[in-house]
């Protein structure tokens, strides 16, 4: 039986930060398509997200930044709000999490779980940063990684080798506020203990939801194979929901107890907005609650979140968890710190009105069951193949030839001349609800978006391929009649497709209903699978095209722009253009020892060397004397490019070149062989 209701939930976004379109493929866009699908069945659905404001990041942030948290948190939550809107993220609320409502909210969560003896307390030393008189967040303490040696790893994780780690591991730590040595300190906090709820989850989840996705299942079980332990509900920050307590000033509750409680707080704020009753959204067993997230926060909402709402009592719980894995983008991850990422807000102003590309592109490529892949060549593929040359030329050649042969009206139909059970001659579909409308229903109820999109574009793939071979136009002067017939069919096909393609393609759709004159019907799930969408006689709008071909400079512009990011972050210059192994070949590289250096007299950059070349001994001058002195080069073995043609230098004819690697600031290094070599040898 379906469900009274729905809550469907996207993981709050930090504050700290653009969009970029790994988020937006791993959990905003799933969720929108399924909202979308729910939505044209008349259901009843609460879809629900916000601005996560909280935590150590956008704190950090603002004492980097020399500005405050508030107006951190201010832009972004407006950037973000605005880009999800643009892109047709369909939320019946954006909230806040430093609204009042939720701060209450989630306080109002820790009292009763408190009340309930379902926290603890207890006390350790953690790291203090005594000029700031703070303790220090783990993101906040930084030192070298114990497992690789990285000295830049975090408190919580060393980037450079992947490891999770916890602020005592480090060795050597440093405090980022002040770059002090950071003392310990003993603070108290809650934690929940999480281990008197795994025999629970294991029925629960392993035994009671063994159709969620197979990662998700994965990760499940792998945490609850390790063992689950108390973990921190609060902790020292001053930027958070404060801990409701009198003895615990400079205390905030944890992300654990403060984002996700914002679906709640967010939920709450919607229904008043509305004058309707929060409670059943999130307390009533017939409403079903699934959470969209990426993977980073499946153990967040499988395991911790859960815990919560069961100690706490009043809640529903999931329902489902359909997290996606990572998309990376042209063969790296995507990383902001890098800002290797195709921003929101930046392609909004680069594409505008092509917010449907980018959905389609993201869906295709949706890294459902695996991290997947963006790349600008695919986008431009898909667009040009697939939205251009079949949906778009499908919809284009039909509505227009109804202008062309008969100013828009649908012609009348002798179904008996077509229909073979639930398919219609030479188009090869099945219809009725359970022909390919059931098959596109099962892939969105499953959660494969990637399936459902292809279905919805085999139907426009179908339609082509009956439109051309029936060949309308060469049948138009003898034989109206049949003409107007095929048109009608493919007529009705198209109107399916303003209806199927609604939840992955909604300003396409909107855009293409009133050229078929139907909006009402066009949104209606039940009439899709049908061939009697649109009556006879109805006169349909004016057709104009509903994709444009994306060109190879605009393409090309993006990848420029990607390399620039590269560069940016590199002090160093480009690469120089490909050259073949036959012009590398042309250099003879060779082993040699300096013998004798001296200063050049009245040129003060140069030094002359004498170099032993084994077969030879070679005079080189080299404009290092800024950055050596000769006697520290004495019997320093180096490598020269041997066949260089000579060159006069003050006088001297030098022979070769010297090789030398350069720092960003300018300073030299000499190359050479790790041990000591023989003089004249090859390098290749
Ligand atoms: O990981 C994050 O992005 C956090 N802002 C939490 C997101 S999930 C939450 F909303 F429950
Ligand atoms: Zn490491």
């Amino acid at each position: 039986m379906a469900p009274k209701r729905y809550t469907i939930t996207s993981a709050l976004p930090y504050a700290n930060g653009p969009i970029h379109i790994g988020q937006l493929a791993g959990a905003y866009i799933p969720a929108d398509i399924y909202v979308r699908y729910l939505r044209l069945q008349g259901a009843d659905v609460a879809f629900i997200c916000g601005s996560d404001e909280h935590g150590a990041a956008i704190s950090l942030k603002a004492i980097r930044e020399k500005t405050t948290p508030q107006a951190i948190i201010d832009t972004y939550h407006t950037l973000n709000k605005q880009s999800f809107a643009a892109f047709g993220i369909d939320f019946d609320i954006f909230h806040r999490t430093s609204e009042p409502l939720h701060h209450e909210t989630a306080q109002s969560f820790f009292t009763t779980l408190l009340e309930k003896g379902e926290l603890i307390t207890e006390t350790s030393a953690q790291y203090f940063d005594e000029e700031y008189q703070q303790f220090l967040a783990d993101r906040y303490i930084m030192g070298t990684c114990p497992k690789c040696g990285n000295e830049n790893a975090y408190g919580d994780q060393c980037e450079k080798c992947g490891s999770s780690l916890s602020p005592k591991e480090l060795i050597q730590p440093r405090s980022t506020l002040s770059d002090k040595t950071p003392v310990l300190k003993e603070t108290t906090h809650w934690y929940l203990p999480m281990q008197h709820y795994e025999q629970w989850l294991r029925e629960w989840i392993l035994e009671g939801h063994t159709e969620w996705k197979k990662n998700v299942y994965g990760q499940v079980k792998s945490w609850l194979e390790q063992g689950l332990q108390p973990r921190a509900m609060t902790r020292d920050l001053d930027w958070g929901v404060k801990v409701p307590l009198p003895d615990a000033e400079g205390k905030v509750l944890y992300v654990w107890l403060d984002a996700p409680i914002g679906y709640i707080s967010a939920t709450k704020a919607w229904a008043e907005e509305k004058g309707i009753d929060w409670k059943p959204y999130w307390q009533d067993g017939e409403t079903r609650l699934i959470h969209f997230i990426g993977k980073d926060n499946i153990v967040f909402h499988c395991i911790i979140f859960p815990i919560i709402l069961k100690a706490h009592g009043d809640y529903i719980l999931p329902d489902n968890v359909p997290a996606n894995e990572f998309m990376n983008m042209e063969g790296d991850k995507i990383s902001t710190s890098r800002n290797w990422a195709v921003w929101l807000h930046e392609y909004l102003e680069e594409f505008p009105g092509k917010e449907d590309v980018l959905r389609y592109v993201l869906t295709a490529n949706m890294p459902e069951t695996k991290d997947s892949e963006f790349t600008w060549k695919d986008y431009q593929d898909r667009n040009n193949n697939e939205l251009v040359g079949v949906l778009g030329n499908f919809v284009n050649r039909v509505l227009v030839l109804q202008q062309k042969y008969f100013d828009g009206a649908i012609q009348p139909i002798d179904w008996s001349r077509w229909k073979d059970g639930n398919q219609v001659k030479g188009l090869e579909l099945v219809w009725g609800d359970e022909g390919f409308k059931k098959g596109i229903s099962q892939s969105l109820e499953q959660f494969r978006y990637r399936e459902a999109l292809n279905q919805v574009m085999n139907v426009a793939r179908a339609g082509n391929k009956f439109l051309t071979d029936q060949e309308p136009w060469k049948k138009i002067k003898d034989d109206p009649t049949a003409v107007g017939e095929v048109l009608h069919i493919c007529v009705q096909v198209v109107a399916n497709l303003a209806i199927i393609m609604e939840p992955f393609l909604p300003f396409t759709a909107k855009k293409l209903r009133p050229m078929l004159a139907q909006p009402e019907t066009l949104t209606d799930w039940s009439k899709a699978g049908h061939l009697d969408i649109l009556p006879v006689g109805t006169v349909l709008g004016t057709p104009s095209l509903l994709f444009e071909k994306v060109d190879d400079e605009t393409i090309q512009a993006q990848m420029d722009k990607l390399e620039a990011t590269k560069q940016t972050d590199n002090p160093f210059p480009a690469v120089k253009e490909t050259i073949q192994y036959d012009d590398f070949a042309k250099l003879d590289l060779r082993v040699g020892t300096i013998v004798a250096a001296d200063k050049v007299k009245k040129a003060d950059r140069l030094l002359h060397f004498k170099v032993d070349m084994g077969f030879e001994v070679r005079d080189i001058v080299s404009g290092v004397a800024e950055h050596f002195s000769p006697e520290e080069l004495l019997d320093k073995q180096v490598v020269v490019v041997a066949n260089l043609a000579p060159r006069k230098l003050k006088g001297i004819e030098s022979k070769g070149m010297i090789l030398m690697a350069e720092d960003a600031d300018g300073k030299l290094s000499f190359l050479q062989p790790d041990k000591a070599w023989p003089n004249g040898a090859t390098i290749s």
